[in-house]
């Protein structure tokens, strides 16, 4: 999955993975994940994340390589979130042919920077497990309490309006460039932000076969 941050690239993930039962490898929660945890490695994260800056490539070609590891990737698996820059997508080529996989699409969700900024400060996610919310077009069904596992949604760190323009500033400027690589290799497809949740699982459909 590949678009700005806030475009819906998360939400998307977790409909393609209820649709073909794939895990998603999220660098974003994992990386929350660790940083809830306190791990020397979410220590060292988590002062970059809260200024909206990419954390270093070290550190998340790290956690990419290590999740690789585990056996679920085999039947397949969705990228959300990764690979971030140039050297990161050079890093996964190294890891998917060292496994013999080929990338069959590369999902650029596309969404104006305005709607962006609007959406990310309603938004609201399970700490527990990863669910996406949004205050006024995908609310919980109890308020405030994830619909899968019940814990309190929270509101994340670095949805605050001058990180969030940062965020978009460094994906335009870091991010943006896998475009090309990607259309090059003939795996690109754009979808719009702006589908309605309602027809996201058909739009994903059509796309994914
Ligand atoms: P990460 O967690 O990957 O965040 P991001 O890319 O900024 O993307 P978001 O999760 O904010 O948004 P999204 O596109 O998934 O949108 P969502 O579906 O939630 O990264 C966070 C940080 O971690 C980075 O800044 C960086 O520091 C670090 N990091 C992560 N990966 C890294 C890497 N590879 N290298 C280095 N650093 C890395 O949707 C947003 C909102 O819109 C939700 O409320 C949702 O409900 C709503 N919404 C979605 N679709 C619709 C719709 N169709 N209609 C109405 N509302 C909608």
């Amino acid at each position: 999955m590949l678009g700005p941050p806030g475009s819906g690239k998360g939400t998307r993930a977790q409909i393609i993975s209820e649709l073909y039962k794939l895990p998603v490898i999220t660098t974003g929660g994992m990386l929350r994940g660790a940083v809830s945890e306190g791990t020397d490695c979410g220590v060292e994260a988590q002062s970059y994340m809260d200024k909206g800056e990419l954390v270093p490539d070290k550190i998340v070609n790290g956690i990419v390589r290590e999740r690789f590891q585990k056996p679920d990737v085999e039947k397949g698996f969705i990228l959300d979130g990764y690979p971030r820059n140039m050297f990161q997508a050079e890093f996964l080529d190294k890891i998917l042919a060292e496994r013999g996989i080929d990338l069959t699409h590369v999902i650029l969700v596309v969404l104006d920077d305005r709607i962006i900024v609007q959406r990310l400060s309603k938004r609201r996610s399970c700490p527990k497990c990863g669910a996406i919310y949004h205050l006024e077009s995908k609310q919980p069904k109890k308020h405030g309490l994830c619909d899968n596992c019940e814990a309190k949604l929270v509101q994340r760190d670095d949805d605050k309006e001058e990180v969030i323009k940062h965020r978009l500033e460094v994906y335009a400027k870091q991010t943006a460039p896998l475009i090309k690589k990607y259309r090059d290799q003939g795996v690109l497809v754009e979808i719009s932000g702006e589908v309605p949740f309602d027809n996201i699982r058909d739009n994903l459909k059509e796309i994914l076969g």
